[in-house]
């Protein structure tokens, strides 16, 4: 799709989602959630761009007034390359999921996924401090929150991946701009876990599809919360397998698709939107679909 297509009032801030596919995206539910309860004046649109388009779109998109677009597969690390500027956080995360346009032209490349993580355990009362996590996959949802849950000061962080020569990449990647962690960083293969952990993460893209990293339920005890970056109509099958393995919690990824949607909004907007009553609206919506 072009950036130029619709065409609207001039005085109205444009933003949008860019992914490809993107039909299934949630985001202009969430935003125009946020903008109505705000009373911000915005459209937030829907791009589907493959990835052969991104390099023209992008600029055509900000060149014709607009201000802002999340990013999601499969261009969040390209769109890396394409910002004139990196918050912190997007560079340790190596990918992009909001572009800003700056008042002086220039555009910001952040990622707020991480942050909406934290968030969403924050109001689920799910503690980080001195817990050991547990991270399932060494892909680029993991690369996006694991900074962020260093700084929550986790006790430590194992991240298990089926190919261990990714996940040692990733970490020698990241401990290269924070030698500072490299203390409370592990990596294990599947099955080599053997002991139980305060928090797993399932971060692999395996999603509703039925299969589960290979890994020992001993993994789990009566007091680990499991968190699936993932969500769905029904519950995921790793929030299953904890479920049945006696984890004290379980939680999918639709609160930190809000609350991440909720810090790009603060990011344009400069107001942050109340979180609560969309995180509700979009549950429901899942469930009559179930
Ligand atoms: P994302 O951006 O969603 O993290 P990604 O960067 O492609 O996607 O990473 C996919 C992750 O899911 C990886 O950790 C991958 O493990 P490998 O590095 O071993 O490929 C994991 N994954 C995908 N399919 C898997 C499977 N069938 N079994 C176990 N892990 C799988």
């Amino acid at each position: 799709m072009s950036a130029t297509t619709t065409t609207f009032a001039q005085d109205i801030d444009r933003y949008g989602v860019i992914g490809h596919p993107i039909s299934h995206s949630r985001s202009p539910f969430i935003h125009g959630e946020f903008a109505a309860a705000t009373g911000q004046r915005l459209v937030y649109e829907r791009f589907d761009v493959p990835p052969e388009s991104l390099t023209h779109f992008i600029p055509e998109f900000f060149a014709g007034g607009g201000r802002g677009l999340n990013v999601t597969v499969p261009h969040k690390e390209a769109a890396l390359q394409l910002a004139d500027l990196l918050t912190e956080r997007a560079r340790l995360a190596g990918a992009v999921n909001t572009l800003a346009k700056q008042d002086d032209g220039q555009l910001v490349g952040d990622n707020t996924d991480g942050a909406g993580l934290l968030k969403d355990l924050a109001a689920l009362s799910i503690a980080i401090k001195d817990r050991r996590v547990l991270i399932l996959g060494a892909g680029g949802a993991t690369r996006g929150i694991l900074a962020p849950l260093l700084d929550a000061a986790a006790a430590s962080i194992t991240i298990a991946n089926r190919t261990l020569a990714r996940a040692q990449q990733l970490l020698a990647e990241f401990s290269q701009h924070r030698p500072d962690a490299t203390n409370r960083l592990r990596l294990a293969a599947y099955e080599d876990l053997h002991e139980p952990f305060d928090l797993i993460v399932h971060a692999t893209s395996l999603g509703l599809s039925g299969a589960l990293p290979k890994i020992d339920a001993c993994v789990v005890s009566p007091t680990s919360d499991a968190y699936d970056l993932g969500y769905g109509a029904d519950l995921t099958p790793f929030l299953l397998w904890a479920r049945q393995h006696g984890a004290c919690s379980s939680h999918d990824g639709l609160g930190m698709l809000v609350e991440q949607a909720a810090e790009s909004f603060a990011l344009w907007r400069g107001v942050r939107p109340n979180t609560d009553e969309v995180r509700r609206k979009l549950r429901a919506t899942l469930d009559l679909k179930s």
